[in-house]
């Protein structure tokens, strides 16, 4: 993020919880304010901006909202008596589902705005500042908000996320993100090489490709998620392509071959299954059984022999039986499963699952999580360990946090800590994993960093 001079210039502080979509969104709400004069500040007293970007994923995800607000209207206050304003905004999801709820529980709010409008944000605080009372925009604009955003972003670092598709048209019956983000819709691939060359040129080697549905893409001038990944992989100076988050069902043949055909895409998959079962994966209307699954698993290692997986997991959805249950954990086991995000059930408003009849109990979703948890932990240790004595290649981000260590990613997405000088941060290093935790791995470099230097030098 810039910073610019500090004279003159207002403070801006974004908290984002949720998705990497969010946090794609509060850079580029960062980047539309800028020009007003507004730079960073971790610190709330110093903020003449806030803004909350929220997640409805989850009850307790939403809940947060109100519990900082809470917090923010005591500072707000003490700052108007010292004679500075403060203009506190809700965007995201929850402002999204519900907005004028929050308006009504929290009428010190100043602007709530939707996923789709970050773009008319300057628009926004200036009405805000100009005639006071709440600045409420949620629509679905018929406009694209990236039309909007400025082609040009800052330097983001060796890692960056690029939003090439957003919205969700598969309903899931448990899920808010259909009425919270929209319809399905894609970038056109030329907007999307813009960005990536802009990134790459600015040091950014490892490009991780968002979407709710991101491999339902279809933006213009590429057609499918794996045309535009060829058309990525052709930018001179990306060593690494990744992508977030996939449905099965989209996962098509084109994409698989991707898969072995590309050196970039990197072989690690975020591949959310949700359940082992099928009348569980039926219920939640996601449209592929467990075998689906299975055969799309075996298909993408044939392509790629040392791709991993990880995934996303509910338990305790309506309906769920011990033996759905069961189901689930032997599905874990079966694929090894290199991480996952596991979830208790919550019930959101408006959702068909929230209205079902047979809701679980809650002591028997905390006792189905804590059983798939402790499953997940030993599976990401033992692929962590598996590791051990291996050779790869790691992108180093930057110093360690001891000194004269340096940090990096492995291909599989693994924390990786080294020996190293930070002169290395933005290359591809080959390093031998010596140790392993359930986080890391901890590595030696195997090459002279003169070669590497030479042969990655800008
Ligand atoms: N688009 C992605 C993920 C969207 S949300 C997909 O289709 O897989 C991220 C994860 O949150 C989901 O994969 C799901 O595991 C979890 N999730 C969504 N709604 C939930 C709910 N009501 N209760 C618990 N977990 C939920
Ligand atoms: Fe939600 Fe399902 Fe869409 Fe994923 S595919 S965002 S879980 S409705
Ligand atoms: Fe949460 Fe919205 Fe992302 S509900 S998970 S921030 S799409």
């Amino acid at each position: 993020m810039s910073t610019g001079d500090t004279k003159g210039t207002k403070r801006l502080l974004i908290r984002t919880w949720g998705c990497q979509m969010n946090v794609y969104d509060s850079e580029r709400m960062a980047e539309v304010l800028a020009p007003l004069g507004f730079s960073a500040t971790e610190s709330p007293e110093d903020a003449d901006m806030v803004i909350l970007n929220t997640c409805h994923i989850r009850e307790k995800a939403a809940e947060k909202l109100y519990s900082e607000l809470g917090r923010l209207r005591v500072v707000k206050d003490a700052r108007a008596e010292s004679g500075h304003a403060t203009v506190l905004a809700v965007a995201g999801c929850v402002a999204q589902a519900e907005g004028a709820e929050i308006a009504r529980r929290a009428p010190y709010v100043d602007l709530v705005l939707g996923p789709q409008t970050i773009h008319r944000l300057p628009e926004m605080v200036a009405r805000a500042s100009r005639a006071g009372g709440l600045v409420l925009d949620t629509d679905f604009p018929e406009e694209s908000k990236f039309d909007h955003l400025p082609a040009h972003r800052p330097a983001q670092g060796v890692t960056a996320f690029l939003t090439v598709q957003e919205g969700c048209d598969k309903f899931c019956a448990f899920c808010v993100v259909p009425y919270t983000r929209g319809a399905e819709a894609s970038r056109p691939a030329a907007a999307v090489l813009a960005e990536a060359r802009g990134l790459v040129a600015q040091g950014t080697r490892e490009i991780t490709l968002l979407g709710q549905n991101v491999n339902a893409y279809h933006g213009e001038g590429a057609g499918s998620l794996a045309a535009l990944l060829y058309q990525l992989a052709e930018i001179p100076g990306i060593a690494r392509l990744r992508y977030m988050t996939s449905h099965p069902r989209d996962m098509d043949d084109a994409l698989i071959a991707a898969h072995g055909d590309l050196p970039q895409l990197m072989p690690m998959l975020h591949l959310p299954v949700q359940s082992g079962a099928d009348g569980v994966l039926a219920a939640m209307n996601r449209g592929h059984t467990a075998d689906d699954f299975r055969r799309i698993v075996d298909r993408l290692r044939a392509a790629r022999p040392d791709l991993a997986f990880s995934s996303d997991f509910i338990v305790g959805h309506p309906g769920e039986s011990d033996a759905d249950h069961a189901a689930t954990l032997a599905l874990v086991r079966e694929i090894g499963f290199a991480s996952a995000y596991t979830f208790k059930y919550s019930p959101r408003p408006g959702t068909p699952a929230a209205r079902a009849p047979y809701q679980v109990p809650e002591a028997v979703k905390d006792a189905r999580l804590r059983e798939l948890q402790a499953l997940m932990v030993e599976q990401q240790l033992a692929f962590n360990n598996s590791r051990i004595g291996a050779q790869f290649e790691v992108l180093i981000t930057g110093p360690g946090r001891h000194p004269g260590q340096i940090a990096g990613r492995s291909p599989w997405l693994q924390a990786v800590h080294a020996e190293g000088p930070e002169s290395l941060t933005g290359q591809v290093v080959r390093v031998e994993a010596i140790g392993a935790s359930a986080n890391s791995l901890h590595c030696v470099l195997k090459e002279p960093q003169q070669h590497q230097s030479e042969q990655h030098a800008a």
